[in-house]
């Protein structure tokens, strides 16, 4: 039996092509997160499980902690998320931090999923947290960094929609209207949130057994299609008027793909107030991308004084995704400049020449084997390098090297100095 050659089921290897696209939308998560003064941070992989215990999603912590007992007998798990862990940071050092307090990382993730098209067990997250900012600003700033990511990756307004809810207004709903305790309250929360994923009828039955003769009415809510299109009982609450004001805000930024949705809870139980989902409108991969929501309760958790916390994670996996869909993944080369083919052996004379490649900036890859010039031609296209440069005895001698552009097949007789010239002009 020979071992296995892929890789743990649901995680990926990284080639270098897979490599250079997860280091395109890393570039652009930082660029963006950079420009609104955010700062990276980063921690371990393994935390303790109570961490997710107080405060998470059920459904996280029960069906999809990668557990076990390390070997002093304390429970720990690989992070299924990064909200607990930074809020747990932000606590130890409360008083010492500056607020407003602008953190972003980007972990890897590990959740035991049943692993499907947008899902994997292991995928890494871009997460962007704000602290200590608790008036609509702070959300503003969050979705509208979170628009500014799918700008830069060249979305236009009509790929995707901003799906925006507040938890208050559906907390006032559950328990203030139809009268729920927490425990049902939170099931309904639930049932709500999976209701993408069952029909219409399925959904509906769902909701009666829960809650009986008070199904109508929370139907009947779960259909308004705008916060205008609400009872006036509801449009008077404080939560429903930052909700509103948060929408024509967003329109004032030409943010017009932003919509209210009565429907979006995100899973987690942590969120207290505004939360977001930023959607794929492409009927093909026709999800949710990533979201995320204010969460004022979490640092408190951590006996500290409690702070005022919104933010969001967005995942490289349905990132890609709606990049491919939408034909917006660039087309992203090797960074070898240059593929350099020993004729003879001129391995040691030839290495001051390359010193000298490397030096004025270039990425060189040297080919030192005992093939045939052509099949080291050819393995330099697979390779993907642009060019090759020839260098046997008689190109020393003369100090001029045949450099070859692989894409045209142009040869130029070259000295080092024209050499480092053409291909740094060309790569500019
Ligand atoms: P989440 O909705 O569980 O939120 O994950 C955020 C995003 O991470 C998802 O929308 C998706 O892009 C990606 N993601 C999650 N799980 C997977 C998976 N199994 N495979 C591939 N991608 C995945 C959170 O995790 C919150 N902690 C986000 C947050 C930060 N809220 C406030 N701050």
């Amino acid at each position: 039996m020979f071992l296995q050659k892929t890789p743990y089921k649901g995680a990926r290897d990284f080639y270098p092509e897979d490599k250079r696209i997860q280091d395109y939308i890393f570039s652009i998560w930082r660029q963006v997160a950079s420009s609104y003064g955010y700062e990276e941070y980063d921690a371990p992989i393994i935390e303790p499980l109570e961490l997710y215990t107080a405060k998470t999603s059920e459904e996280i912590v029960d069906q999809q902690t990668y557990v076990f007992e390390d070997r002093g007998g304390r429970k720990v798990t690989l992070r299924p998320e990064m909200t607990p862990t930074v809020s747990r940071m932000v606590a130890a050092r409360r008083q010492e931090l500056a607020y407003p307090l602008r953190l972003f990382s980007i972990p890897n993730l590990w959740r035991y999923e049943r692993p499907q098209k947008g899902r994997m067990r292991e995928h890494w997250q871009l997460n962007v947290d704000l602290f200590g900012v608790d008036n609509i600003a702070g959300d503003h700033e969050i979705i509208q960094l979170a628009d500014q990511i799918m700008q830069k990756f060249g979305a236009q307004r009509d790929m995707y929609t901003i799906r925006l809810n507040s938890r208050e207004l559906i907390n006032h709903i559950t328990k203030n209207i139809l009268g729920l305790d927490e425990a049902k309250s939170q099931e309904v929360i639930r049932q709500i949130d999976k209701k993408d994923k069952i029909d219409a009828f399925g959904f509906d039955k769902s909701i009666k057994e829960l809650i009986g003769d008070k199904t109508d009415k929370l139907l009947g809510l779960l259909g308004c299609p705008e916060i205008t299109n609400l009872p006036d009982e509801l449009k008077d609450l404080p939560a429903v008027k930052r909700l509103h004001k948060l929408e024509m805000m967003l329109a004032r930024d030409e943010i017009v793909n932003a919509k209210f949705d009565i429907t979006l809870m995100r899973g987690f139980d942590y969120y207290t107030d505004i939360v977001f989902e930023i959607y794929d409108n492409n009927p093909d991969n026709n999800r949710s991308l990533f979201g995320g929501g204010r969460y004022d309760g979490l640092v408190g958790k951590f006996g500290v004084e409690p702070l005022p916390t919104a933010g969001f994670g967005m995942g490289d996996v349905t990132t890609k995704e709606f990049l491919d869909c939408h034909g917006l993944m660039p087309q992203l080369d090797t960074r070898v400049d240059l593929g350099v083919i020993l004729i003879g052996d001129v391995y040691q004379q030839a290495s001051s020449i390359i010193k000298e490649l490397r030096n004025g900036g270039l990425s060189v890859a040297v080919d030192a084997t005992d093939k045939s010039i052509d099949k080291k031609i050819k393995s330099a296209d697979k390779s993907g390098y642009k060019n090759v440069l020839f260098i046997g005895e008689q190109e020393i001698a003369e100090q001029k090297y045949k450099l070859k552009d692989l894409k045209t097949s142009q040869e130029d007789l070259l000295t080092i100095e024209k050499i480092l010239g053409k291909i740094k002009f060309k790569d500019n």
